[in-house]
C-alpha cells in the first residue's frame, strides 16, 4: 500500500497575520514575516485506503507525541486533504496520520506545521501517483497550504518567510540561526481560536488603521535586521504584539489571551532589557505563552533566561541548530 511520511516545522510570527479577507481561502489584509521554527515539527503520514472516505487518526511512533484532535479540528484536516485531492484530480482515499515531535500538554499546538506537513505529504503521494496534474513548485504548495490555514503557508520557508498575498516567499536577512525560548504559562486549549480571533478583530475600532501599521512595521521591520540594528528590531516586534492584544481586548466582544502570569513574564524581559540595553526578541502569538529569540551570540543570556523563568513557569528552549528529522 503506497504510505508517505512527511515532516513540517511550525513558525513564529514577528509581523502578525491577524484579519484576513472575507472568502478569499485566508489570504491576510497585511504582509506578515515569520522565523521558522525548525525543531518544533509536525509528523503527518499518509497512506491510501480502499474505504469510503478519507479518514484521520492520531500518528503513533515512539518518538513522537500523537496530536489530539477535536472533532471539528479532524474535519478541517480532512477538508484540506480533500481540497488538495480535487487540485490534482485524485479520488483515492487515504488515512491522515499526524503527531508532533514536542508535548501536546505546553500550549504549543500549531495549525501551521500541520497544515504545512499535510499539503507537503500530499505533494509527494500525488506526485508519485498523478505526476502530471498539478505543480509542485514550493509557491503553489505555499499557496495551496495558505488556505488550509494561513499561517502555515510561511513554514514551507527556512529561517525567515515573507507573506504578502497568495503565497509566502523566502526572505535574506540576517540572524539566521536564532534560538528560541517559549515560556508556557498556559498551557491549556484556548476559548478563542486564531480563526475567530482573525474576524472578532474586525470589529475593534483600532482594526481601521490596522494594516498600515503592520505593514510600516513589516518594513522597519526587515530595514531593521538587514542592518542589524537589533535595538530597533526588539522595539518593534514588542510594539507590533502589543498592537495585536490590543486588538482582542477592543473587539466586541472583548477577548484576551493575556494572563498575570504572560504579564509578569513581559515585565521581567522589560526589566532585563532595561539593565543590559540587550536581550531577546519578545513576542505572543493568539495566546498566553511568551516566545523569545536570541541571536547566536547571545546563548549565555539564552541559558540564564532558561534558568530564570523555569523557576516560576515551565520553559521550553531549542537552541537553533537546524534540526535533521524529517
Ligand atoms: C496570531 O493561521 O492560525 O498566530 O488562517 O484561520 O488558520 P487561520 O489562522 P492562523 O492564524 C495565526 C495567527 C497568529 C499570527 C501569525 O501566525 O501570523
Amino acid at each position: 500500500m503506497n504510505s508517505v511520511t512527511v515532516s513540517a516545522p511550525s513558525n513564529i510570527a514577528l509581523i502578525k497575520y491577524m484579519g484576513k479577507i472575507e472568502g478569499s481561502g485566508n489570504k491576510p489584509t497585511n504582509g506578515s514575516l515569520s522565523y521558522t521554527l525548525e525543531n518544533l515539527r509536525t509528523f503527518v503520514r499518509l497512506t491510501e485506503i480502499s474505504g469510503p472516505v478519507d479518514q484521520w487518526k492520531a500518528f503513533v511512533r515512539e518518538d513522537l507525541t500523537p496530536i489530539e484532535l477535536s472533532e471539528k479540528g479532524q474535519q478541517r484536516f480532512i477538508k484540506h486533504l480533500g481540497f488538495l485531492k480535487m487540485k490534482w484530480g485524485v479520488t483515492q482515499n487515504y488515512l491522515i496520520e499526524s503527531a508532533n515531535n514536542f508535548p501536546s500538554d505546553c500550549g504549543l499546538a500549531s495549525s501551521a506545521s500541520s497544515f504545512a506537513a499535510l499539503t507537503l505529504a500530499a505533494a509527494e503521494m500525488f506526485q508519485k501517483t498523478h505526476p502530471q496534474s498539478w505543480g509542485t513548485d514550493k509557491k503553489t504548495l505555499s499557496e495551496l497550504s495558505r488556505q488550509g490555514s494561513g499561517s502555515s503557508c510561511r513554514s514551507l520557508y527556512s529561517p525567515w518567510a515573507l507573506w504578502q498575498h497568495e503565497y509566502a516567499e523566502n526572505m535574506a536577512l540576517p540572524f539566521e540561526n536564532l534560538h528560541h525560548l517559549v515560556v508556557i504559562v498556559e498551557d491549556s486549549k484556548k476559548e478563542v481560536s486564531s480563526s475567530e480571533a482573525h474576524k472578532l478583530v474586525t470589529t475593534s475600532p483600532r482594526f481601521e488603521g490596522r494594516v498600515d501599521r503592520a505593514e510600516m512595521r513589516l518594513r522597519d521591520l526587515t530595514n531593521a535586521l538587514r542592518f542589524n540594528d537589533w535595538h530597533l528590531a526588539r522595539q518593534i516586534v514588542w510594539d507590533e504584539f502589543i498592537d495585536m492584544h490590543k486588538l482582542f481586548e477592543t473587539s466586541t466582544p472583548s477577548f484576551s489571551y493575556m494572563t498575570d502570569g504572560s504579564r509578569q513574564v513581559l515585565e521581567e524581559c522589560q526589566k532585563l532589557w532595561n539593565k543590559w540595553q540587550d536581550g531577546p526578541l519578545v513576542t505572543m502569538d493568539a495566546g498566553a505563552n511568551v516566545h523569545m529569540l536570541f541571536r547566536n551570540d547571545q546563548l549565555k543570556s539564552f541559558a540564564s533566561y532558561r534558568e530564570q523563568f523555569a523557576a516560576n513557569f515551565k520553559v521550553m528552549a531549542f537552541e537553533g541548530v537546524k534540526s535533521n528529522v524529517h
